[in-house]
């Protein structure tokens, strides 16, 4: 058979899909499993939403679309741009993608050479290495430990800026930490990036939405307004209405990054389908009440979390402050043996492991972002399987030996 392409060497599935196949399985078997490891919402969109792909589909053209995205779509994705603070773009600023995933491939693919600096935080949402890895990116992570709260640093932004990476990619709020910065942090990383003309920032603030504890949504340029001539918004209706498997994602910035995505949607997809694109405008232009709501749940369940977490003898676990993640610092088991079991933990992975085997219960190990002494919970299961999952897991802690 003839081989494939050497970058396929690189490609790899998502660590987090595998986990999330693997208690599918069981699931399959008949074990009881409770999964705390996909990150997608537990709601669906508003009736608002289901009516308008309903209209679309009984007018359907059954035509291609544009690359860029219809002007309607443009125009709702401009006035959400608006709600956000994000202000004076216009449809030439923007591209939409099949979901925030495929923008961001396709921005990397548009900005990066093979060999070019592409500078990350550590722990960062699995996809971004993974990017990097299959456009042969030199791929320079920022380790933000827990002791620093996950968090980049204005001295450590300086030192990688200093080394002129051709893109800074910066998640805010955080998968998989959930911390959020607060608006003198991002004032301070801005003024590092207004230093470093010849990098590139993207920022993917795809759970900008879903922010607690009144700390707010801020970006570089709500601070630094002149930065938008090399700063990238990412968004994506996902988690923000409950629409991931709808695949809708967008960028702003200038227009001949837009342009870019617009000849890659050319080449690759040709465009967001029309029925798809209708939800999509409902979602984004009808009542935002379903977003709204669903923050403050989130945040109740995120307080739930970190009670059950901080029961646990010498676990840490900075707290998270948006989306629906939580990532402690597990490294407390290493070493040690699950007693009812005997199965060994020597790091995340065998955590992981021995957590679905013993317990039923499914997280991310945290190598699959970086920083291989945690965990990710993310906490959108089911309402009523929340707290015996986290019954779960501070009983397997109190188990170890
Ligand atoms: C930080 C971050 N960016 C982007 C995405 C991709 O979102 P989408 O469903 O729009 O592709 C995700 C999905 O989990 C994410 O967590």
């Amino acid at each position: 058979m003839p081989e494939l392409a050497r970058r396929m060497g690189r490609a790899k599935q998502s660590a987090i899909m595998l986990v999330a196949e693997r208690a599918r399985q069981l699931k399959a078997q008949g074990r009881d499993i409770i999964s705390f490891s996909i990150g997608v919402p537990n709601f669906l969109p508003g009736e608002h939403v289901y009516a308008a792909a309903r209209e679309a589909l009984a007018a359907d053209s059954g035509q291609y679309g544009s690359n860029r995205g219809t002007d309607a779509l443009l125009d709702a994705f401009l006035a959400h741009l608006d709600r956000a603070g994000l202000t004076g773009y216009r449809r030439a600023n923007c591209a939409t993608g099949i979901g925030a995933k495929h923008v961001l491939f396709n921005l990397c693919e548009a900005l990066l050479e093979e060999g070019d600096g592409f500078a990350f935080a550590t722990p960062y949402w699995t996809t971004y290495a993974d990017i990097g890895a299959l456009l042969g990116a030199a791929v320079r992570l920022l380790p933000c430990p827990p002791g620093q709260d996950y968090k980049l640093v204005p001295a450590q932004l300086e030192a990688a800026l200093a080394a002129r990476p051709k893109v800074f990619l910066f998640n805010n709020p955080s998968n998989p930490t959930g911390m959020v910065y607060t608006r003198e942090e991002i004032a301070a990383l801005a003024e590092v990036i207004a230093r470093h003309p010849d990098t590139w920032v993207i920022t993917d603030d795809i759970y900008h939405r879903m922010v607690f504890d009144g700390v707010g949504y801020h970006n570089f340029l709500h601070v630094r307004p002149e930065l938008r001539d090399r700063v990238i918004f990412v968004d994506s209706l996902s988690k923000t209405y409950g629409m991931p498997g709808w695949r809708v994602g967008f960028m702003a910035g200038p227009e001949p990054v837009a342009a870019a995505l617009t000849a890659l949607n050319s080449t690759h997809v040709t465009n967001v389908p029309e029925v798809v694109t209708a939800a999509a405008i409902a979602a984004l232009s009808g009542p935002q009440d379903v977003p709204a709501e669903k923050c403050a749940e989130f945040q109740q369940r995120r307080d739930r979390v970190l009670d059950a977490l901080a029961q646990i003898p010498g676990l840490v676990c900075p707290r998270p402050q948006g989306a629906f993640y939580a990532f402690p610092d597990v490294s407390i088991a290493f070493g040690r043996t699950h007693a009812p079991t005997g199965l060994r933990i020597d790091d995340d992975v065998d955590l992981c492991n021995a957590l679905l085997e013993a317990k039923g219960l499914a997280c991310v190990p945290g190598s699959a972002f970086g920083e291989p002494r945690a965990l990710r919970i993310s906490y959108t299961c089911p309402a009523p399987q929340l707290e015996p999952g986290l019954q779960r897991f501070r009983e397997f802690f109190a188990e170890l030996a």
